[in-house]
């Protein structure tokens, strides 16, 4: 695991965007997981930046996000779709038939499920996924006790989840209680994943997924599995972990990580 501590969080948002960019260059037909949240907003408002300045090209590319709410239709705007739609898909050059997200509405959930995964396993597997945290260290809507192997499929969301999203909608009881999820095992297969996690509210959660045993209570922590894992937190979020000093070390002198700074 790469942990990479920016000053804030712009800066950590923008090294994000930048590594997302510099893989779909290297590779147009990349196959891209993506996230939402509030974290991830910045990081798609500087893809949006970097498609109008630079021509970052996502003509070719696909998508494919983590996860979706039970019984939210695309066109509800507290949808994960209406979501990616506002913040990347309608402001950049990406092939609407190239934007994959489980389908909260379909008569089949399990079918739906096996569907997902069949189609990522088409297009050659997740290149980079792009994973925030839930506060209590979820990633996509895995939530405690979710196996470590797991596929995409229908998770109950958690009382915490609920709370912490409940927020987003108009009204907090339309907030589902159901979610189509990629599973943690379709996550770590992913070539690499990228985890962006700032604000002082996730210090303690950050420290658990990096530095804390591995459990399924925190499917974050599954993340030290990975061979290819980079973490970027702003100096709010590093707050908790007990080795930034070492982390701040590696990025400043080691030639690998240096390489970070010119992106
Ligand atoms: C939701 C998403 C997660 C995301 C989390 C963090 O629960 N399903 O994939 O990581 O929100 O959201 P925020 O960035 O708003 O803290």
């Amino acid at each position: 695991m790469e942990v990479i501590i920016r000053p804030d969080a712009d800066a950590a948002a923008r090294l994000a965007a930048r590594i997302i960019a510099h893989d779909l260059r290297a590779n147009p037909k990349l196959v891209l997981g993506l996230a939402t949240g509030r974290t991830m907003e910045a990081v798609y408002g500087r893809l949006v930046r970097l498609h109008h300045d630079e021509r970052l090209d996502f003509s070719l590319c696909q998508t494919f996000n983590l996860d979706e709410y039970v019984g939210l239709r695309a066109e509800d705007p507290h949808s994960y779709r209406h979501y990616m739609d506002e913040h990347l898909f309608n402001e950049v050059n990406i092939d609407p038939r190239n934007t994959h997200l489980p389908d909260g509405c379909a008569l089949d959930l399990a079918e739906e499920c096996e569907a997902y995964e069949a189609l990522i396993r088409r297009c050659g597997g997740i290149d980079l996924q792009l994973l925030g945290i839930g506060r209590a260290g979820h990633i996509g809507f895995n939530e405690p006790l979710s196996a470590l192997m797991s596929r995409t499929r229908v998770k109950a969301l958690s009382p915490r989840t609920l709370a912490q999203n409940a927020p987003l909608f108009d009204v907090a009881t339309k907030m589902p209680r159901r979610a189509i999820t990629m599973g943690v095992g379709t996550i770590l297969e992913s070539r690499r994943c990228l985890l962006l996690a700032t604000g002082a509210e996730k210090a303690e959660i950050i420290a658990k997924a990096v530095e804390g045993p591995i459990s399924s209570m925190i499917s974050a922590t599954a993340l030290q599995l990975h061979a290819h894992c980079t973490v970027i937190v702003d100096e709010a979020a590093a707050e908790s972990l007990a080795e930034r000093d070492y982390y701040r070390w590696i990025f400043d002198n080691e030639p690998e990580w240096t390489g970070y700074r010119h992106l």
